[in-house]
């Protein structure tokens, strides 16, 4: 079996990383405008500004790669590779500004028609995003984020304008990127948890709290729009024993539930898996959980399951005492001397996402979407001007091989949207030259350039790959 007809090829962006007008038309400031420029190493845990100053500071979110502005010319270029599907987030900020108004904000809801009648024209299905680590500063703020049950009606009201405005342009929604984020305690860009510190009763509340968020989202999504199709969205680190010590596979199978599949487990079946319930037990943690929040996580639960995979890593019983740390996407353990790493250290293991397909496909069996994969890596210009990307070509081809075999393992794979299909801000380090990219963008980590754009080798690669559903997989 291969790739079905009707597969959704695609990429994937999100508003803080690539939109910029981070000010423009009302909208106002995100928890990611406040994040300034960071540097290779500064993974997820860069300078966070309650005040933002412009004069002194490099934000990269405020200009971004200006999609703002440059949409209609981005979207031809998505076009020209074939895309069925653009991953797109919408700025919460730019609908309710500060998250709390009574109506939204006009120009806001204008800019996303204009960008879905953009994609319409060429025939390409908007996948949107609700929240992409876009929550308004002003919730965090005043109201510490999610921990306010008052945000959950924020969020409703938020992605219930959405729907009603968008309900005949848009079939595929995701209520929040990356929710098991928040079982970390710097889930911040999620939960809004930024004005003190926070314990982790208060941190698993605000998780809980999101769920809720999440699952109001779907019951009135169907309300509106019975054909909308409403997944969630998890980063998924796929996790090996370091050896087969049964210490080692232990701690494996744990960590791997606490961030694997505790968040989809709520999503999906609608209810907390035990061995979180014990967790909460012994650690003290006592949740507010009514039974109509239980009801609720009951009747709200997703219509798929997307994730994003970049990496795996290998967990070890001692794993806070090894000196021999992978670096990763929110979470590194220890290294694996089978896989190479990028330039970030992230481990790259395309065999293991066959592996991660057929595990979240033998434990939910919904359909399953690919929404963020791809290698962040530095490109160079040439003289004339094309950039050969060929270890970008390569990192593709190794997972796209794979994906195939998922499908024909049985897995139900509906789509795939590699990351930052145009060069974009980097979420963990803030870094322009982090790039993912299908298209080049001319800008520089100091936000220097003339945000031109131009097609890298990878480009042409891909349009192969979608024109031939995904069979041409050979070098250009
Ligand atoms: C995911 C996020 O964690 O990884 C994206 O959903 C992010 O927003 C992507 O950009 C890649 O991470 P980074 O740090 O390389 O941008």
């Amino acid at each position: 079996m291969s790739f079905p007809k009707n597969f959704l090829w695609g990429g994937a962006t999100a508003a803080n990383q690539c939109e910029g007008a981070w000010d423009v038309d009302g909208k106002g400031d995100s928890i990611s405008d406040h994040n300034r420029a960071g540097s290779r190493t500064a993974n997820t845990h860069r300078a966070f500004d309650l005040v933002i100053d412009t004069d002194k500071y490099y934000y990269p979110s405020h200009t971004g790669i200006d999609f703002y502005h440059h949409y209609k010319e981005d979207i031809a270029l998505f076009a020209e590779m074939g895309f069925k599907v653009y991953r797109l987030s919408i700025a919460w900020t730019r609908i309710f500004p500060n998250g709390d108004e009574e109506t939204p904000n006009e120009a806001g809801l204008q800019f996303y028609d204009d960008v879905f009648d953009e994609l319409a024209k060429y025939g390409i299905e908007p996948l949107v995003t609700i929240s992409h680590f876009e929550l308004p500063f002003h919730l965090g703020k005043n109201y510490d984020g999610f921990l306010d049950k008052r945000s959950i009606g924020f969020y409703e009201k938020y992605a219930t304008t959405l729907f009603e405005r968008y309900k005949d342009k848009v079939k595929y929604w995701l209520t929040f990127n990356e929710i098991n984020f928040g079982t970390m305690d710097h889930g911040k860009r999620i939960n809004g948890l930024f004005n003190r510190e926070y314990s982790e009763t208060e941190q698993f509340q605000a998780l809980h709290n999101i769920f809720l968020a999440s699952a109001r989202a779907v019951v009135a999504g169907h309300k509106i729009n019975p054909e909308f199709k409403i997944g969630c969205m998890l980063a998924y680190i796929t996790m090996y024993p370091k050896t087969c010590r049964p210490e080692d596979v232990l701690k494996t199978q744990q960590a791997n539930a606490k961030f694997n599949y505790f968040c989809g487990d709520v999503q999906v079946k609608g209810k907390y898996p035990y061995f979180m319930k014990r967790y909460f037990e012994k650690n003290d943690i006592q949740l507010e959980v009514t039974q109509e929040d239980r009801e609720l996580l009951q009747e709200g639960v997703v219509d798929y399951y997307t994730f994003s995979y970049y990496m795996s890593t290998c967990i070890a019983e001692d794993l806070d005492k090894r000196e021999d740390k992978s670096g990763g996407n929110l979470f590194g353990g220890v290294s694996n001397e089978y896989l190479e790493t990028s330039d970030w250290g992230w481990q790259i293991d395309a065999v293991g996402l066959r592996y991660t397909l057929n595990q979240i496909y033998s434990r939910y069996e919904v359909p399953l979407m690919v929404v963020e994969n791809g290698l962040g890596a530095f490109d160079e210009v040439q003289e004339d001007g094309s950039i050969n990307d060929d270890y970008r070509i390569d990192y593709f081809k190794r997972h796209i091989i794979e994906m195939e075999k998922a499908i024909d393992d049985g897995v139900d794979l509906i789509g795939y949207t590699p990351w930052g299909c145009i060069d974009l801000i980097s979420a963990g380090t803030g870094e322009m030259s982090k790039r993912y990219g299908f298209i080049y963008v001319d800008r520089d980590d100091e936000g220097n350039g003339t945000l031109a754009r131009s097609k890298k080798k990878s480009f042409y690669w891909y349009k192969q790959v979608i024109e031939s559903n995904g069979k041409n997989l050979s070098d250009l």
